[in-house]
């Protein structure tokens, strides 16, 4: 029997969720209901079959898989709203970010399978990296949740006193690319190229690298050895970079973006 999904919060990533999880043929539109208390935003999904709902309650009453995709703040409320309606045979997955899987139960009635996951921005084009962790699940209830966003990306099953690592190099690295890319395009204006040529040769060049390590499992340095001809050119930017402190500066803010993410009080 196909599984039912419900969406709690069909903003940003909930919706890209729902989209996803159809695209990549792991679930049927019509077995997915997607809540939030107004509807007038996502009303376009209703065309590609999918159930709204502004009651919650409604919602998760025959949900095997319940997806929490509310923004933090409004989780202790939600969750106080369903709580009563859950049962353990369901699966809470929480998307949400700084949440532990701990602070959920804490609000539970029951033991419920919790699987907490940290995908990032890219999901929306099933190119997303996302870790796991679990809460009272069974490596079959795991396994099967990870199934569901391999659909999405890639994904990664870590202990959970990584998804703060996690938070950083995978939904906040989306922005550290993003600044990579802008500054070559930057570059490649300068050298001649009008600005919409020159990111579309730093973006796929970017992804291109990025094949070379994902479809190889190759090592950066190996690739890097590849492209430097003695005295070349390649060479001679790539040591004015380090020169300028690029590594560094690079650990430098994902540190600093870790330490920060460590300092936000609740
Ligand atoms: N965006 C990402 O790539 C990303 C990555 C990793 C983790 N996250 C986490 O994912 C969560 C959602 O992020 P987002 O970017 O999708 O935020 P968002 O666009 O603000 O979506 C949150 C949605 O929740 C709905 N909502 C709020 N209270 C609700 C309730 N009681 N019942 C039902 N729906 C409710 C809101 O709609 P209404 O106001 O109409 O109810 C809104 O559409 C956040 O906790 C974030 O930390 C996001």
């Amino acid at each position: 029997m196909a599984k039912k999904i419900t969406i709690i919060g069909g903003g940003n990533l909930g919706t890209a969720i729902a989209q996803g999880l159809v695209k990549s043929k792991m679930a049927k539109s019509t077995d997915i209901i997607i809540t939030r208390r107004n509807l007038t935003k996502i009303e376009h999904l209703k065309k590609e079959g999918f159930q709204l709902k502004t009651n919650n309650i409604e919602g998760v009453k025959n949900a095997d898989l319940i997806v929490l995709c509310v923004q933090p703040k409004q989780l202790a409320a939600l969750l106080a709203e369903i709580v009563s309606s859950l049962s353990s045979k369901q699966i809470l997955v929480s998307t949400i970010t700084g949440i532990t899987t701990e602070e959920i139960a804490g609000h539970l009635q029951k033991k419920t399978p919790i699987v907490r996951a940290m995908p990032n921005t890219a999901i929306a084009i099933g190119q997303s990296m996302t870790c796991l962790c679990a809460k009272d699940a069974t490596s079959k209830q795991l396994e099967e949740i990870k199934n569901l966003f391999d659909g999405l990306g890639q994904t990664l099953v870590v202990e959970e006193r990584l998804m703060k690592a996690a938070t950083v190099l995978a939904a906040s690295g989306i922005a550290f690319f993003m600044r990579y890319v802008r500054a070559a395009t930057q570059g490649g204006i300068q050298m001649g190229f009008d600005a919409e040529e020159a990111q579309l040769i730093a973006a796929q060049t970017a992804k291109g690298a990025a094949s070379l390590l994902l479809s190889r499992e190759s090592h950066p340095e190996i690739e890097i050895d590849k492209v430097t001809t003695p005295e070349g050119c390649t060479i001679a930017g790539l040591n004015e970079m380090e020169h300028q402190g690029l590594s560094s500066a690079l650990i430098k803010g994902i540190i600093t973006s870790f330490e920060k993410i460590n300092s936000i009080k609740k």
